[in-house]
């Protein structure tokens, strides 16, 4: 039996692999041996079979790199993310509506019993109260159509980055039945607080705001905490692992949702700390 996650000779596409979770993904899926090709807005330092670069809130420039992927993909990543500091409707770009288009177009180049894997987050885990807003947007018709329905209605979504995770959890939810059945697999990722390039945005609330959610641990996640769960979730032995939303938070979630974190208090306890 070959080792667990083996890669060898696989061809995977990695989006995002600049910095943080991508890049260790990258790294994790060299290492395994994969033959890995990477997209980035900006350059990779890692020895892949191809780079391209890839602004994933411009549809023509994700065609460029869908070009270049060619088919036959074994597992796709989509890494690529914007933190909440940056211009909203760039980040409901890049977190959702550049994902999606991404993703719609990569299916076809997918191999049989291939995956397609990406990063939402925990800061979507309110999905479910708004889930018919939610709905609403990832069901326009393409990007430009998700362009027109956000942009009159940034200021009522409030954090941009709360939704376009809150969009990227139950698009992938949604899409996993239709993807199965075309022999692909769909998966998200839901990261903690993780330490990589956007952790100095995260911060700008606040640091000791954003540790409270590092509970009931008490620090932050590796990039490759991160990664190896991504990886796993693309290999051929998740092969039963569909629609899942891989929430990788240390069991915050988890205590959050049986009352074993009192959130107000410790939220109120960090404001203190930060002011
Ligand atoms: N760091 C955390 O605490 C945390 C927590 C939960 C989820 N996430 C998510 O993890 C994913 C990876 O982010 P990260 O934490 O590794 O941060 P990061 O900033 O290190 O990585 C983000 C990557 O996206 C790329 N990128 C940014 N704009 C782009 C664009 N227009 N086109 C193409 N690529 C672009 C960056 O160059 C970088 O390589 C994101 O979706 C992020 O929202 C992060």
């Amino acid at each position: 039996m070959p080792g667990m996650c083996d890669y060898s000779g696989k061809k995977v596409a990695v989006v995002g692999c600049y910095s943080g979770i991508g890049h260790a993904t990258a790294k994790g899926l060299l290492d395994l041996g994969a033959e890995v090709h990477g997209a980035d807005i900006r350059p990779c330092d890692l020895p892949l079979a191809s780079f391209t670069e890839c602004d994933t809130r411009e549809t023509g420039s994700i065609d460029g790199a869908l070009k270049a992927f060619g088919s036959g993909i074994d597992a796709f990543f989509y890494c690529s993310g914007l933190p909440q500091t940056r211009p909203p409707l760039d980040v409901l770009k890049v977190n959702f509506l550049g994902l999606r288009y991404m993703i719609e177009r990569v299916r076809p180049k997918i191999a049989k019993d291939g995956s397609v894997s990406l990063i939402a987050s925990t800061a979507g885990n309110g999905w479910p109260q708004r889930v018919e807003t939610v709905t609403d947007f990832i069901t326009t018709a393409d990007f430009d159509q998700g362009v027109a329905w956000a942009e009159p209605r940034l200021e009522e979504l409030g954090d941009p980055y709360a939704f376009s995770k809150e969009a990227a959890i139950v698009w992938t939810l949604r899409q996993s039945a239709d993807f199965i059945r075309s022999g692909v697999r769909l998966n998200c990722l839901s990261p903690g607080p993780t330490i990589t390039g956007m952790t100095p945005d995260f911060d700008s609330v606040g640091p000791a705001i954003i540790d409270v959610y590092t509970q009931p641990l008490g620090r932050r996640s590796t990039p490759e905490e991160q990664a190896w769960p991504l990886i796993f979730m693309g290999s051929r032995e998740a092969s039963y692992l569909n629609g899942c939303n891989f929430i990788v938070d240390a069991g915050f979630t988890a205590a959050m949702t049986t009352g074993q974190i009192d959130l107000d208090a410790l939220l109120a306890e960090a404001m203190s700390a930060d002011a």
